[in-house]
């Protein structure tokens, strides 16, 4: 795993920041960096998640500690887990964020558009600055954009996914990625167990087996 520091060069009124990074430890969509500013005495990491790439690095998910501010370094381990993987046929991109801001999904959008696919996103959260080619629409349309898509992407908080599932069942649905969100303070480093997934008879661990898994391989 690579690690190395890097600089916060802007802080976003969503609590998102962009960061300066080595190109290597730029994460793709859905893998994460476990990070915490360098001067800091507290063990403590926090996943960060890429919102978009950048010149010089890439933007974070919202989320980040009131503590960082512009100009601070921070320590990054990392990129960590699976990410999405869009599947080149696919030509109908369907990008749901369940419970929470579509950020974690976003870098998707400049990949599908290079594969030549229309990209809806649903979301009942707020949107702010996305391309105005990406077709938004609420939840409430989760069953005939399922219909429509041929790859899914979803954002899905673990305590929600449950109702997530209920919520897909009796569609045929096409290669459907699921990003489980959940604390992970090792980010599979001290095997601490935070992050768990019961999966039928099977326990799997967010951090490392995930957080981006295939719908069909969580039971
Ligand atoms: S976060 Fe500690 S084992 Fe996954």
């Amino acid at each position: 795993m690579k690690h190395g520091e890097a600089r916060i060069s802007e802080i976003y009124l969503d609590s998102s920041a962009r960061i300066v990074c080595a190109p290597e430890l730029i994460p793709n969509p859905g893998q994460y960096l476990l990070a915490m500013l360098s001067a800091s005495d507290s063990p403590a990491a926090i996943p960060l998640f890429p919102s978009e790439s950048t010149p010089e690095g890439f933007r974070s998910a919202p989320g980040i500690p009131a503590s960082w501010t512009p100009g601070a370094r921070i320590f990054l381990r990392g990129p960590i887990g699976h990410g999405f993987a869009i599947p080149p046929a696919a030509r109908k991109v369907a990008l749901i964020a369940y419970d929470d801001s579509p950020s974690r999904l976003r870098g998707l959008i400049h990949p599908a558009f290079k594969l030549g696919a229309e990209v809806v996103l649903l979301c009942n959260a707020s949107v702010s600055d996305f391309p105005e080619s990406v077709e938004i629409q609420p939840m409430q349309a989760l069953t005939d954009i399922l219909k429509w898509a041929d790859y899914i992407a979803a954002d899905v908080m673990r305590e929600n996914f449950s109702s997530f599932k209920t919520a897909l069942n009796g569609i045929a649905l096409p290669e459907t990625q699921v990003l489980l969100r959940v604390p992970m303070p090792c980010g599979g480093l001290a095997e601490c167990g935070a992050c768990a997934l019961t999966s039928g008879y099977h326990w799997k661990m967010i951090c490392k087996d995930g957080p981006v898994f295939n719908l069909r391989d969580l039971g």
